[in-house]
């Protein structure tokens, strides 16, 4: 799918909408703090063709990981400063960008070197290997093009049917961004897509009255409302999130849910009615967000869907699993479970669990060890909030420094650090004594420059310039690696390696 709009830049916004409306961390905007939106350096020079500026993609999620940690830990956000640091360097486009940035020059690049090596054995079959999309859990070919195009195409790739029973399949955002799942709301039952994010706690969709603040309609989604559902019912409650650069804003609505074939009948949850321009673009892959972190969260005061469906009956336990796929491995089975584990998603002997150390309401636990390439680099006493929502890793900026300087890297530049795009390093995480993996593909989030697949790449652990010496913030990059259980009820999380 063909779309003209940077979706890693809304994604970061609008679930950086959903945690900053938390009441835990209700308070106004700092003024100017227009930083939660990096401006979008994608340029379109005809319809069918995209310049891709992987730096400001890679400072999109960066920016959005810190300043969802801010909000999570509750300390300050970026100053003003680190953000127009920010700002700056996403602004300095090369003045050759045109030439480098085309994603037909990576193909043609590709091709010529093909040509180029035509009959040269093994460096043949190393270029081969960047089309590899059979999981070899290695990136030693280099940043897979896959990954490069559906960060560029902002591709949504459709899940597998779910193989288990309370389960959605979840749709792979772009180049393994962000999660979607289809649940249906209304009479008659329509398709929403709702982003599945365990860091946040609301249930939202758009208003069929919705408006852009800025004029406008909504964009190109499914929306709710007494037009299309003969059941909809509006409470008159409102309901709004407020942020530096955005917000949304809408009323509670109540109408019959059905989720895996679950049927939540007069469900309360947020629709949107006045959303800024964050969220109305018509490229906007996802029509809501399903929040399923712990319900003291809940900016609308609404227990979220887990607790609903248990206390409906539906589901044995409060309890919700996540296998999230990773495109590069060319077979989307990822699935979010309800109520319990896909036995066939995980390796039962490997299963941890552990408690739940939040007091806010995120899924947080205590890090054993941090190891490269099985060397400990001895950091003690740091906790990790599992997030879903968020695309990256976010740590302690001498953590991650720490961690960095025990593996192969090209350099640090200041703001990043820059690993070979061929990195065969594998970090790990220790939770409750058995330790969890990255596959090295994951620790390159996106080349530094998209005509070079093997030269420099951003990793995907980023220094968090938020304070905080303890806390990190493990998104997708890691939780793509494990099976991954919450727990309402006992307040525990488990994690398991992938069958
Ligand atoms: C709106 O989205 C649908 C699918 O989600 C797509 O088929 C359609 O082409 C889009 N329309 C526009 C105008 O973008
Ligand atoms: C609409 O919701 C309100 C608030 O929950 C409730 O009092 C009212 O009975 C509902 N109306 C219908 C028609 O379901
Ligand atoms: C949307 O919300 C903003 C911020 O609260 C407000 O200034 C604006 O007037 C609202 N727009 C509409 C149409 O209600
Ligand atoms: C961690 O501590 C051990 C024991 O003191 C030491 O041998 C090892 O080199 C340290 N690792 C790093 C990465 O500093
Ligand atoms: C890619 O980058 C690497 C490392 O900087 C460099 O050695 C190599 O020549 C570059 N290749 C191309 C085709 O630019």
């Amino acid at each position: 799918m063909k779309v003209n709009m940077n979706f890693s830049g809304l994604l970061a916004a609008v679930v950086l909408a959903v945690s900053l409306g938390t009441p835990s961390d209700a308070r106004p905007a700092p003024s100017g703090s227009g930083l939660v939106t990096v401006p979008i350096t994608r340029i379109h020079k005809t319809s069918h063709r995209d310049i891709i500026d992987t730096q400001a993609i890679h400072l999109q999620h960066v920016n959005r990981g810190n300043q969802r940690l801010a909000l999570m830990s509750g300390r300050p956000a970026p100053t003003p400063e680190e953000l127009q640091e920010i700002h700056r360097r996403t602004g300095e486009l090369p003045a050759d960008l045109s030439k480098r940035y085309w994603r037909e020059g990576v193909v043609k690049w590709l091709e010529d070197l093909k040509t180029q090596m035509k009959g040269a054995g093994s460096a043949m079959s190393k270029v081969e290997s960047f089309m590899d999309t059979d999981g070899s859990g290695s990136s030693s070919g280099g940043f897979n093009p896959m990954d490069l195009d559906a960060a560029n195409e902002n591709t949504l790739t459709p899940a597998n049917a779910p193989s288990y029973d309370h389960s959605l399949g979840l749709d792979i955002s772009a180049n393994d961004i962000g999660y979607l799942a289809t649940i249906q709301i209304g009479t008659p039952p329509r398709d929403f897509k709702v982003l599945v994010d365990s860091g946040s706690s609301d249930l939202w969709v758009g208003a069929e009255n919705c408006a852009a603040n800025g004029g406008g309609s909504c964009g190109n989604h499914t929306f709710i409302g007494s037009s299309s559902s003969t059941s909809f019912n509006d409470t008159q409650k409102t309901w709004a999130i407020t942020y530096g650069s955005g917000f949304l804003s809408g009323t509670i609505a109540q109408d019959d849910i059905e989720i895996a074939g679950m049927k939540l009948p007069a469900h309360q949850f947020g629709a949107a009615q006045n959303e800024s321009s964050q969220f109305t673009g018509s490229d906007t892959l996802f029509d809501g967000i399903m929040g399923l972190g712990g319900s003291q969260l809940s900016n609308q005061g609404i227990p979220t869907i887990v607790e609903a469906l248990h206390s409906a009956g539906l589901i044995q336990a409060p309890v919700t699993s996540y296998k999230l796929a990773r495109l590069a491995d060319g077979n989307n089975d990822g699935e979010i479970t309800f109520g319990g584990m896909d036995p066939a998603k995980f390796d039962a002997s490997s299963k941890v669990t552990v408690k739940n150390v939040s007091p806010k309401g995120y899924w947080e636990a205590n890090v054993d060890s941090f190891k490269v390439d099985g060397k400990d680099v001895n950091l003690s006493g740091r906790t990790a909030i599992l997030d879903t929502g968020t695309t990256l890793i976010v740590g302690p900026g001498l953590d991650v420094d720490a961690l960095h300087e025990a593996m192969p890297v090209s350099r640090f530049d200041g703001f990043n650090w820059i690993i070979p795009c061929t990195t065969t390093t594998k970090v790990s995480l220790t939770f409750s004594g058995k330790e969890f993996e990255i596959d090295s593909r994951d620790l390159t989030f996106l080349p530094v420059s998209s005509t070079n697949l093997t030269g420099d790449c951003y990793s995907s652990i980023t220094r968090g310039t938020v304070g905080g010496d303890q806390e990190w913030l493990v998104g997708d990059v890691f939780l793509k690696n494990v099976y991954f259980s919450t727990d309402v009820g006992s307040n525990e999380i488990s994690l398991a390696s992938l069958a």
